[in-house]
């Protein structure tokens, strides 16, 4: 092979996986608690392998990357050719990855980078595409497996529109339902706590042992609720509602080992948010200050005049659900 590309899309969790097992090499990324999540349509990365005669080389973006990524992309790419017994060498490869979407937007480059990154990998180890896509269709939990290792959510990434992630692999649910995302950008910096020490303090946090007793019964209740929304509005009224109570949980249970991750300017909107009785969208937040408004249909609009009645410095990313990976031309 010469070049092999793909796209994979980030997903937005609609249940968080927020903290996770330590210390165990068998269970690497291994969330403590089933989540749910859309996988996203507009936002993609797009990443490439391709021979190169140099030593492994890494680009992010169309500049070189920084040494711990190459290493983390270096390490995951071995994983996932010993994992298929490929005798495929690792050096003399250039791995280039590109995001449409602006990075540390509260978008999760990370999900879509290492999906994209799983699936080049799987058809560079087996020497053809064909073979890939054969290969996942007979194994897609162990493909999502093999994307977990790089990043949890990641392994989220593998289908759509709506993944349920419990143990070692996500699984599509059977939800045929069209939902758009509207993401409210306050801050495109990186956060000052990765998600990677979000998930250690989460493990320490006063407040986990009561979010993972109650997380099933929501987990049971907002599956059901997405389910039954296409037929029935009320349900998606039940589905935001849960929403957000989950979001509001994790922040807390985040805010209780000191990471912060929201801005003034994401409080102010919350509140705006949580003042005005008939909505018909619903927020959700991960680890960041951006905020995710799921609806039923387009809201720019109506959003754009809710922020500028704050005087809010912001942008926003539209977005909607979407599907799994695929091999693109390039
Ligand atoms: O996959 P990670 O390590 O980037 O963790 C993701 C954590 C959240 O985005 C906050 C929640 C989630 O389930 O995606």
């Amino acid at each position: 092979m010469i070049r092999v590309t793909a796209k994979a899309h980030p997903n937005i969790a609609f249940i968080k996986y927020w903290g996770k097992i330590q210390n165990d090499p068998s269970r690497v990324n291994w969330a403590l608690n089933p989540s749910l999540s859309m996988t996203l349509k507009n936002a993609q990365t797009l990443t490439s392998i391709e021979a190169s005669s140099n030593e492994f080389e890494f680009f992010l973006n169309g500049s070189k990357g920084l040494e711990d990524d190459s290493l983390k992309v270096r390490d995951h790419l071995k994983k996932v050719f010993m994992a298929l017994q490929s005798k495929v060498p690792l050096h003399n490869i250039r791995v280039s990855s590109q995001n449409n979407f602006p990075t540390s937007a509260g978008i999760a480059s990370s999900a879509s980078g290492f999906c994209a990154l799983t699936l080049v990998g799987i058809a560079w180890a087996l020497e053809g595409q064909k073979f890939a896509m054969e290969w996942i269709a007979q194994n897609p939990r162990r493909f999502s497996e093999m994307c977990r290792w790089g990043s949890g959510s990641a392994c989220r990434s593998t289908d759509g529109p709506f993944m349920f992630w419990e143990n070692e692999a996500a699984t599509k649910l059977n939800i045929d339902f069209q939902l758009f995302d509207t993401i409210v950008i306050f801050s495109k910096e990186s956060k000052l706590t990765s998600s990677r020490m979000g998930h250690i303090a989460a493990n320490e946090s006063p407040l986990l042992a009561q979010r993972l007793k109650l997380l099933p019964e929501r987990t049971k209740l907002m599956k059901t609720a997405l389910q039954k929304s296409q037929r029935d509005p009320a349900q998606f009224l039940e589905f935001g509602k849960l929403l957000e109570e989950e979001a509001l949980e994790m922040h807390q249970v985040s805010r209780a080992t000191k990471v912060e991750y929201w801005m003034p300017a994401t409080k102010i909107f919350i509140e705006a948010l949580q003042q005005r009785d008939a909505r018909n969208f619903f927020f959700t937040i991960d680890a960041g200050p951006n905020v995710h408004l799921i609806s039923t249909k387009p809201i720019l609009l109506e959003v754009s005049e809710i922020l500028n009645g704050l005087n809010l410095d912001y942008e926003i990313w539209e977005d909607q659900c979407g599907e799994g990976p695929q091999f693109v031309i390039g």
